[in-house]
């Protein structure tokens, strides 16, 4: 190589070579960082993030932040309050309100297997399970007798 050819390369170099030296941590600083777990965070189901030092429930509690240990079952009274308190508790769409007797005796009367059917296939605006897809049969069963034993 002469040496205007050799100035030619350096040039070349630096025009075409920049971008690709540059270009990557730019990329990198686009997303500031935590981005990316904030983002995942928001994207876990409603009512399945555990982080550190929450009470995860029995099994669950001491598990890394961030994902509902799959054995750790919710006990009745947190189904209710993560997923049937935001009708039962108000009222909404005419629901049954959460320890009241009188709304909830002549549905009691009907008796439990029909509560149940009723409870994991909806009735009217009752969703299906209660909106809590996740929820085992143990789980969702357990929130339906929580409901039920206080409204007696
Ligand atoms: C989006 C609102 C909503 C949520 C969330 C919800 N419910 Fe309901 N629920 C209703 C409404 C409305 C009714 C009354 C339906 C009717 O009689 O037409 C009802 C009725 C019921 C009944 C009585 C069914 C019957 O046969 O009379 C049970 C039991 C019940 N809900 C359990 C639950 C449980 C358990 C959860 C949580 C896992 C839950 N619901 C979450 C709205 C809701």
């Amino acid at each position: 190589m002469n040496g205007s050819s050799l100035l030619k390369f350096w040039v070349f170099a630096a025009v075409f070579g920049m971008p690709v030296l540059v270009t990557p941590p730019l990329l990198a600083t686009v997303v500031p960082p935590g981005t990316h777990d904030e983002i995942r965070d928001r994207m876990e189901p409603f009512g399945s993030l555990c982080r550190t030092g929450d009470d995860c429930s029995g099994a669950g509690s001491g598990q890394a932040a961030g994902a509902r240990n799959a054995s750790a079952t919710l006990t009745g009274e947190q189904v209710y309050s993560q997923f049937c308190f935001a009708c039962h508790t108000t009222g909404i769409s005419e629901s049954p309100i959460f320890g009241d007797v009188q709304a909830w005796a002549p549905r009691i009367a009907k008796g439990v297997d029909v509560l149940w059917e009723n409870t994991t296939g909806g009735l009217g605006l009752m969703p299906i399970r209660g909106t809590c897809m996740n929820c085992s049969d143990d789980e969702l069963r357990a929130a339906m007798d929580y409901i039920i034993d206080r409204a007696k």
